[in-house]
């Protein structure tokens, strides 16, 4: 059976007083005890740490970020301005979209935002745009790892970056507008296997040989982290000690030295954050069927169920030693709403305390790719608030959404 992260029943219960249920809880103190983590990655010519903010961009997340020395990867302009809005200088801010910025493009350039170009046509756009500048560019080493599709990120399966056999014409295009590519990256989603980071490392660095300027090897983030009990975290460690290798042979064959830049979200963010929630009902579908154990969350507030079959561990807050196997669902009307599928789409049941409607129930692993993922609104539910636990106190990060605040942006025309 799985155990709390950092939350008590003490604190669940002050939680829920505060703003009511559900409520997302991240611990300012696991935040920081991963970005040590993450900053101590074996290096042999330097790191750079960013944080994938598109994992968790809530602003106050960024700031105890960006109090650990970490810099950050925004995934379109609008993550940027979040940044910038936050008050992170420019300079610690990269740009890796998939699509090119339209409205804030100029801003955040001048401002000294780094671009990386994920395709021959952005590169384009940035050298008309600005001609001379740097630049880096994400390119697809050719191979993907990832439990299925939709969390494969390299490959020829995979839309993000440029192909690996495309670089001359990054060379081309870059040359025509007077371009500097003085970074490379790439980001595949590695998981947890040395060898794989091995093999993604070495094709990366035979990438950046290619451009006599590049100075930073950006092999971007992916480090699996361990939600379920059953799941073994990245050594980071290990890993680390497996990519500076590749780095030293690699710079004693070609006597280039380049700095390794990573950029995960889930390893930073995933245990930081918890989701309470509450049993909102419980039905079954008689002896040849389920008990249905329903939460008064759902896919609006937690998404990575219903799109990924993620698991997450659920506890049930009572002191009931009795067990009962469950079929998790949320509260949206949909059958996809479930928290208990397996990859291939199976409902599968989960062995929790005995359950009654009213008990509260933590998700935990919530901290990365929840909120920030979620269908916001989904059959009209507010969006969840959120608190940060710092210091031993509950603060108040987001605030409740009123049903005025839901209802504002639409109007009826006249
Ligand atoms: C470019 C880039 N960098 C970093 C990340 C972070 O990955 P993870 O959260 O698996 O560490 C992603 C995630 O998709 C990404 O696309």
């Amino acid at each position: 059976m799985e155990t709390l992260n950092f939350l008590t029943s003490e604190l669940i219960s002050q939680a829920v007083e505060q703003v009511g249920s559900p409520v997302y809880v991240y611990s300012r103190e696991t935040i920081e005890k991963r970005c040590r983590e993450v900053s101590a990655f074996p290096s042999a010519y330097g790191l750079n740490a960013r944080f994938a903010l598109k994992a968790n961009p809530h602003l106050a997340i960024l700031k105890v970020v960006e109090s650990m020395g970490l810099h950050f990867d925004a995934s379109s302009e609008f993550e940027v301005m979040r940044c910038l809005h936050a008050g992170i200088p420019a300079e610690k801010i990269q740009l890796t979209g998939q699509q090119f910025p339209r409205k804030h493009l100029k801003e955040i350039v001048e401002a000294g935002v780094l671009f990386n170009a994920c395709s021959l046509k952005q590169i384009n756009q940035f050298g008309k745009a600005f001609p001379g500048a740097n630049i880096s560019f994400r390119v697809n080493p050719g191979t993907g790892s990832g439990s299925n599709r939709k969390t494969n990120v390299g490959g020829p399966s995979a839309s993000f970056g440029i192909w690996h056999t495309q670089t001359d014409e990054v060379a081309e295009i870059a040359a025509r507008h007077n371009l500097k590519i003085n970074r490379i990256h790439s980001h595949i989603g590695s998981g947890s296997d040395p060898e794989v980071w091995k093999a993604v490392t070495e094709m990366t660095l035979a990438q950046a040989d290619k451009f006599p300027d590049v100075h930073t090897v950006n092999l971007g983030g992916g480090f699996k982290v361990a939600r379920m009990a059953s799941e073994k975290s990245t050594n980071l460690q290990e890993v680390g000690e497996f990519v500076k290798t590749v780095f030293i042979k690699h710079a004693e064959k070609t006597g280039n030295e380049y700095k390794l830049e990573i950029e995960p979200g889930t390893y930073l963010s995933a245990n930081c954050g918890s989701l309470i929630c509450d049993v909102d009902d419980i039905s079954n579908t008689g002896e040849e069927g389920y008990t249905f154990l329903k939460l008064n969350t759902g896919m609006d507030t937690i998404t990575r169920p219903a799109l990924y079959a993620s698991e997450h561990p659920i506890i049930i807050i009572n002191d009931n030693i009795e067990t009962k196997d469950y079929v998790v669902c949320g509260h949206c009307c949909e059958s996809g709403d479930v928290f208990t599928v397996d990859e291939s789409d199976t409902l599968t049941t989960r062995t929790v305390s005995k359950a009654e409607t009213g008990d509260l129930v933590v998700i935990e692993g919530a901290g990365a790719y929840c909120a920030s993922m979620s269908l916001k609104n989904y059959n009209s539910f507010p969006t969840t608030p959120q608190l940060l636990l710092d210091d031993g106190e509950l603060k108040v990060i987001q605030k409740p959404q009123s049903l005025t605040e839901m209802l504002a942006p639409e109007i009826i025309p006249s």
